[in-house]
């Protein structure tokens, strides 16, 4: 169930590209179907000329055996359109990223982009953030140990991630600290600031006034949210 609505509201968002765009690729299962559907369109026929971004190398290795065009931000400082999912999205589009572990990719694209979509099924909106999801923190590995400690004073609970009993390594080669924040995050702004502020953080999940519009996915259908 949850599974079509994230395909839904993948193949809807992926509508929104057009012709000759440069398009960031999100990472995840939800933004999977997007790539999925863009690579469709452009087996089709029905989109022409995209050049695409992605931010992880697992987007760039489904993109690649899709056959989607890539480019860089190199090459294109300035992004189109991204459509990427979502952990815990607000009533102000505001978000949380990470889980899945990209969040650093991601938010460098989501800085150059013009036309930030994200996509997701209605379990991930949240009157609050912090509400389910706790903030994925990307740290440096030289004194992670002194850097968890920091983020455990910021009122966290944080939690080196693990994958197969070792460390979580991201694409750029740092750990992430999952930090939950019990009963939500009261000023996520400052928050932000605070987590950016502590040496050893490369980023946080939090994307703040990045987003433009999220296409969600429930039971009753598609929802369109645009930021106010
Ligand atoms: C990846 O780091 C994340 O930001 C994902 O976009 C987020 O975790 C949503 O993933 P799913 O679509 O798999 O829930």
């Amino acid at each position: 169930m949850t599974e079509d609505l994230k395909r839904q509201a993948g193949e809807y968002a992926a509508q929104f590209v057009r012709d000759g765009q440069i398009v960031g690729l999100g990472s995840g299962s939800t933004a999977r179907y997007v790539t999925l559907c863009l690579a469709r369109r452009l087996r089709e026929g029905s989109l022409r000329g995209i050049l695409a971004i992605p931010t992880s190398n697992e987007t760039a290795a489904l993109a690649e055996r899709e056959g989607i065009p890539l480019t860089t931000l190199e090459e294109h400082p300035v992004v189109d359109i991204t459509l990427d999912g979502a952990d815990e999205i607000d009533p102000h589009l505001n978000v949380i990223k990470g889980l899945g572990g990209f969040l650093l990719r991601e938010k460098i694209v989501a800085f150059a982009t013009r036309l930030e979509i994200i996509v997701a099924d209605g379990s991930k909106w949240v009157p609050r953030l912090g509400t389910r999801s706790p903030v994925p923190v990307e740290v440096v590995r030289f004194g992670w140990q002194n850097t968890l400690r920091a983020l455990e004073r910021t009122g966290a609970i944080p939690t080196l991630r693990r994958r197969n009993g070792q460390p979580y390594l991201t694409d750029e080669g740092h750990l992430i600290v999952d930090c939950l924040y019990q009963g939500g995050i009261e000023d996520p702004a400052a928050l932000h600031n605070t987590l950016n502020n502590i040496p050893g953080v490369v980023e946080n999940g939090l994307f703040l006034g990045m987003v433009h519009r999220a296409v969600i996915a429930s039971a009753e259908g598609v929802r369109v949210v645009e930021r106010a």
